[in-house]
């Protein structure tokens, strides 16, 4: 399964891409935001920066717009992939922006018809929002075990991008139900390779190497 970072933040995802485990990222209006930063000239240097697949959101609301400002989004670099919402203009848009090559990933997805119908349009991701759908009561990762379901019983291409990530179960589920992409933000990142016992059993290791004598 392929790991996104989900931010805006340039030392974050420098951070991350350090370690080695990023394969893309993703962004959002509300992420861009908390940056303070232009736009454009931001989305330039993270799509410098990371070594895949980079989101960037459309605003627009109508399938000419949308389609317009996914031709301005695109042009930034090669791995740009244009979010488009999953509203009836975003899927009139996202057929037309597959016949053009412009890559898009359906976002806002809250069920698994939405995935079907993105699919149907010939999406490239699809982004359900797992933590959104838990906060309200419903369980999201039954979400993403339906749309692997239709996406298998179909062979549609569409990647399953899980999104809304809160926690490493989260991560672990999404691995496990057979989700292509799962994106997180850095404070998950960071909890994906931590454990206590790692950390104990380390610990003990280096206690016992310093007792050890007359070492070269
Ligand atoms: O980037 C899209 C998605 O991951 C947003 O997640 O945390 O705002 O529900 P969140």
């Amino acid at each position: 399964m392929k790991l996104f970072l989900d931010t805006a933040d340039l030392d974050q995802i420098r951070e991350a891409c350090r370690w080695g485990i990023i394969d893309g990222a993703t962004t959002n209006p509300s992420l861009v935001f908390k940056t303070g930063r232009e736009p454009r000239e931001l989305y330039a240097e993270i799509c410098r920066i990371v070594p895949g697949p980079v989101s960037l959101e459309c605003i627009a609301l109508d399938s000419a717009g949308i389609v317009a400002e996914a031709r301005q989004l695109a042009e930034i670099a090669d791995n740009v992939v244009v979010k488009v919402p999953i509203i009836r203009e975003g899927l009139i848009a996202v057929k037309q922006l597959a016949a053009l090559g412009i890559k898009t990933n359906v976002t806002v997805v809250h069920s698994p018809l939405q995935a079907l119908l993105a699919a149907k349009c010939g999406a490239t991701y699809v982004s359900p929002f797992v933590g959104r759908l838990d906060s309200v009561g419903q369980v999201g990762m039954e979400m993403i075990h339906q749309i692997r379901t239709i996406f298998d019983n179909y062979d549609f291409a569409t990647e399953i991008l899980v999104a809304s990530a809160r926690h490493p179960l989260h991560v672990l589920e999404s691995a496990l139900a057979g989700a292509d992409v799962c994106t997180a933000p850095m404070e998950v990142m960071e909890q994906l390779y931590q454990h206590p016992m790692t950390d104990v059993v380390l610990k003990q290791f280096l206690a016992d190497w310093a007792k050890v004598p007359a070492k070269g």
